[in-house]
């Protein structure tokens, strides 16, 4: 854990929080039970074989614990979990400083790894192949390559974009996992969990009502309890109630179906500006001041999974649904459009 004092309180609080609110083993890790079971097995073989496990790659929106399950994975392996990202790896040469700090077994963890430069991609595939890689170091006319061996190692990538990693990248990967959205029992059971962990009371009504309005996701859910147990320990007597619920998510602009502020401009500028669509997404974005890959990654999804929103050849519209849920009506009757597949 980074112990940085000029960490501002609230990261410190998260970062707390978030290291005690993770699972450490599969059995106490809730949800994506396809994964989990397909994982308990290739684990177990490995360990038995006393092999590393073949690479994984987790993908799916975000917030859904895929680092988390990478930090599940080296726990139920007992081995290190050396953590990175795709834009922090610049070189091959900052690939080969983390590589060379691994121990037999030990896993590679990087976050989203859809966005390594295509020269340390190109690095990675001999590396998790066969375990060895081939580096020019210096430059001009002293610039020679080099050959590095490794250590049998685990390489866990994590992506909201499975679509953009390169197809040879793609197929090093022996372990594929998707993570789907939490179902709202799922989510519930989180929050119950979480709310030990925080050593806090939470009746079952405000837990469900917490689940319904996280939008499938845990770290959604782990976000309105922490807010929810702010207002229950400022205005109650610190149990988490369904009515501090509702005030708590009345004051953080969630509504009934998990929409929250953003989610709602983006349609009603759909709605607005171009009569409900078809409209690009990078339109969409300017006009809500959000980047695409942001709108992309974390609003749409939710909103076209629940019927908000649809993908047609000519570009995103919204449903009559979402009309509903704004309380608005459509002023002009339009074609039924063609649904992508
Ligand atoms: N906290 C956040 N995500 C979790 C999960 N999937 N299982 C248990 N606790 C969690």
């Amino acid at each position: 854990m980074t112990q940085d004092r000029f960490m501002s309180p609230m990261a410190q609080d998260e970062e707390l929080d978030q290291l005690s609110l993770r699972p450490q083993k599969l059995n106490e890790y809730i949800g994506q039970r396809k994964i989990k079971a397909e994982l308990a097995i290739y684990i177990t073989a490995a360990k038995q074989r006393q092999e590393a496990l073949d690479h994984v790659l987790l993908y799916g929106p975000p917030g859904l614990g895929k680092t988390t399950l990478a930090m599940v994975i080296g726990n139920e392996l007992e081995v290190k979990v050396q953590t990175t990202s795709g834009p922090a790896i610049e070189r091959p040469g900052d690939l080969l400083a983390i590589l060379n700090e691994l121990n037999p077994g030990d896993i590679l963890f990087i976050d989203e790894i859809h966005r390594l430069p295509r020269l340390v991609e190109e690095v990675l595939y001999s590396a998790m192949e066969d375990y060895f890689v081939d580096i020019v170091i210096g430059q001009g006319p002293t610039a020679h390559p080099v050959h590095f061996q490794l250590p049998p190692f685990t390489l866990i990538g994590a992506t909201t974009r499975a679509g953009q990693l390169s197809q040879p990248l793609r197929d090093r990967f022996g372990i594929i996992g998707h993570m789907a959205y939490y179902d709202t029992q799922e989510l519930e059971w989180i929050v119950d969990r979480s709310a030990r962990v925080f050593d806090t009371k939470v009746e079952s009504q405000a837990a469900l009502e917490i689940a319904l309005r996280s939008r499938g996701t845990p770290r959604i859910a782990n976000r309105i309890l922490r807010r929810v147990r702010d207002f229950a320990q400022v205005k109650g007597d610190g149990i988490i109630t369904p009515q501090l619920t509702q005030e708590a998510l009345e004051t953080l602009g969630i509504d009934q179906r998990g929409l929250d502020q953003i989610d709602r401009k983006l349609l009603q500028t759909m709605i607005e500006f171009y009569q409900g669509g078809p409209v690009g997404l990078s339109t969409i974005a300017v006009n809500i001041g959000e980047d695409v890959e942001t709108v992309e990654d974390m609003y749409e999804p939710y909103l076209l999974q629940n019927g908000f929103l649809q993908r047609t050849p000519r570009g995103r519209r919204v449903t009559a649904l979402a009309y509903q849920h704004l309380g608005l009506t459509p002023n002009n009757e339009k074609e039924e459009e063609q649904t992508e597949c």
